[in-house]
């Protein structure tokens, strides 16, 4: 089956279960819109003189080997719909392209059972409003043995499709929760959402291990903008990585030096 025969029946089966989770954005949908205009700017660069002929796509990302380095969105909801046991299907076919499955709302009942086929996991937890219950996820995703934890800065106020609330028990969290949150997660961290300097530095100043600099797809406030180009960080490391950087700039020029020592 190829490509776009296997995005079809998805689609199909996908409008067959009327589970109301099909795509659309938030109010006016400008996001979606704005994201595809935005795209259509970027093209691809060729240089196929001395390309490569054996080219490793491998890449090693907080403790994950990836084969191949395309990141699954963090989505639970709809994939059920789309085969009878859609994040099982999902979670092997990830391992095979060796990549990682990104799990988002609802957090799925069987993390530990998707773990156990091997692929790389990452699972997210929204910012409830009743934040024991988001402490009680945190806690629970993490015994499943994920690989990364992943929190949702940006569904603060909740997320929508056109006018349609389609997640309303969130509240936006503050910077020292952020950093609270550090401290009960002791797998690496990631922080959902990010999409202003002034948040990058906050998730990084409160801990985080990384961000995904995104809008969410057009699921949470209207009119934001694209995440392309991306965020310059400013970021302020930590001690400790403060202290790796100037080791690594130290050593950095010492090779210059001694290159430039030998060359001549
Ligand atoms: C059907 C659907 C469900 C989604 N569910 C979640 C979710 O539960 N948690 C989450 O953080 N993001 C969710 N998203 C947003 C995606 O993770 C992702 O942010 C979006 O597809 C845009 O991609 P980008 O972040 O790479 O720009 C969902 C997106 C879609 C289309």
């Amino acid at each position: 089956m190829e490509l776009r025969e296997i995005y079809e029946k998805g689609k199909k089966a996908l409008l067959a279960k009327k589970s109301g989770i099909f795509l659309g954005g938030v109010e006016t949908e400008f996001v979606l819109a704005n994201n595809r205009k935005i795209m259509e700017h970027y093209t691809l660069r060729q240089r196929a003189i001395d390309s490569a002929s054996e080219p490793s796509t491998e890449v090693e990302i907080l403790g994950v080997n990836l084969r191949t380095p395309v990141i699954m969105s963090a989505i639970t909801a709809p994939i059920p719909d789309i085969t009878h046991n859609g994040l099982m299907d999902v979670a092997r076919g990830l391992k095979e392209a060796g990549s990682i499955m990104w799990t988002g709302s609802p957090i799925p009942a069987n993390l530990k059972e998707i773990k156990m086929t091997g692929v790389p996991l990452a699972a997210n937890v929204k910012p409830y409003a009743d934040r024991n219950k988001m402490y009680r996820a945190l806690d629970d995703i993490q015994k499943t043995g994920i690989d990364w934890v992943g929190v949702e800065i940006d569904s603060g106020q909740g997320t929508k499709i056109l006018d349609r609330e389609m997640v309303s028990d969130c509240a936006p969290l503050s910077f020292s929760e952020l950093k609270d949150i550090r401290k009960a997660v002791a797998r690496p961290l990631i922080f959902k959402g990010v999409l202003s300097e002034e948040d990058a530095a906050k998730a990084f100043d409160a801990g985080a291990d990384g961000i995904i600099i995104s809008n969410h797809g057009a699921h949470t406030i209207d009119y934001l903008h694209q995440p392309i180009p991306p965020v310059t960080v400013a970021v302020s490391y930590p001690p400790f990585h403060r202290f790796l950087a100037v080791v690594e700039l130290v050593l950095f020029y010492v090779k210059i030096f001694t290159s430039i020592y030998f060359i001549n």
